[in-house]
């Protein structure tokens, strides 16, 4: 199977806080792995360094056997690495399309000057990318409401429409931070399906940070455990969740 993300003792410090400390990890393609932990663990700050938000003081990240660690975030998405955020992003007054469109946006190719002169190669690319802009909300079930403001969504429709941005650029790997995080059961259940739709239909490798546990076993082939910014477990997810030093690291900080 090929490998399509490798984390080689990654690790980052700030000031002289260890967020993130040792940190490896392998995921092969169509591959669906889970990173939970408690708060404060460093689940997000792992996904920043993967995405080039941060750049790992230690270590090095491989994408497809490349080095990425040292890309910018732009370079890191060209290069197949999308993801979404804890707190949902998305430009707000825009159209539900016009949101997945920008995200398609990597893939366009005419120039600003047949974009002002409205040139047939911008028609024929600009009827392109809202065929597939179209075809991603289907996925989604949100293609009904494809001129509504991105704001006017519910909270569970926002966070399928940010999956779906991230969708648009055309990931092997898509990192995924807390997608569940404020939906009520019936969303959770529906996004754990759509979730499961999109690795099969795209083949696309997933890691997946989530408190819902239910969700998490639901879909994660493995699991990692992160505490302190120190992998605690891996592998099995019910041997993982069952295991003695992850159930304290729960209990110990309030539990979830
Ligand atoms: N830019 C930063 N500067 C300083 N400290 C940071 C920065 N980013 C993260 N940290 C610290 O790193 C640690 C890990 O934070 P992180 O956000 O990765 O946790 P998390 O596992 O995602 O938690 P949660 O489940 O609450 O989202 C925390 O102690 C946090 O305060
Ligand atoms: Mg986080």
């Amino acid at each position: 199977m090929k490998k399509v993300l490798s984390c080689n003792d990654v690790g980052i410090s700030f000031g002289g806080l260890k967020a993130v400390s040792n940190f490896n990890l392998d995921i092969y393609e169509g591959e669906l792995v889970g990173l939970i932990g408690p708060n404060g663990a460093g689940k997000t700050t792992v996904f920043n360094m993967i995405t080039g938000v941060y750049k790992p003081t230690e270590g090095e990240i491989l994408l497809n056997e490349n080095k990425i660690d040292n890309l910018s975030s732009n370079k890191i998405v060209e290069k197949g690495i999308a993801r979404t955020f804890q707190n949902i992003r998305l430009f707000g007054y825009l159209s539900v399309l016009d949101n997945v469109k920008i995200a398609c946006n990597k893939d366009m190719e005419y120039s600003i000057l047949q974009g002002m002169f409205r040139t047939k190669k911008y028609w024929k690319e600009e009827q392109e990318t809202t065929i597939r802009a179209m075809e991603i909300l289907k996925i989604f079930g949100l293609d009904r409401y494809q001129y509504f403001s991105a704001n006017s969504l519910s909270y569970g429709q926002q966070r399928k429409l940010e999956i779906a941005r991230a969708i648009a650029t055309n990931p092997s790997l898509l990192l995924l931070d807390e997608p569940a995080a404020g939906m009520n059961p019936t969303e959770t259940e529906d996004l754990m399906e759509t979730i499961k739709f999109i690795k099969e239909k795209f083949n696309i490798s997933i890691l997946l940070i989530e408190h819902d546990m239910k969700l998490v076993l639901g879909i994660c082939e493995r699991l990692m455990v992160l505490n302190y910014g120190q992998i605690l477990a891996k592998g099995d997810p019910i041997e993982v969740i069952n295991d003695k030093k992850v159930i304290e690291a729960y209990l110990g900080t309030g539990g979830e």
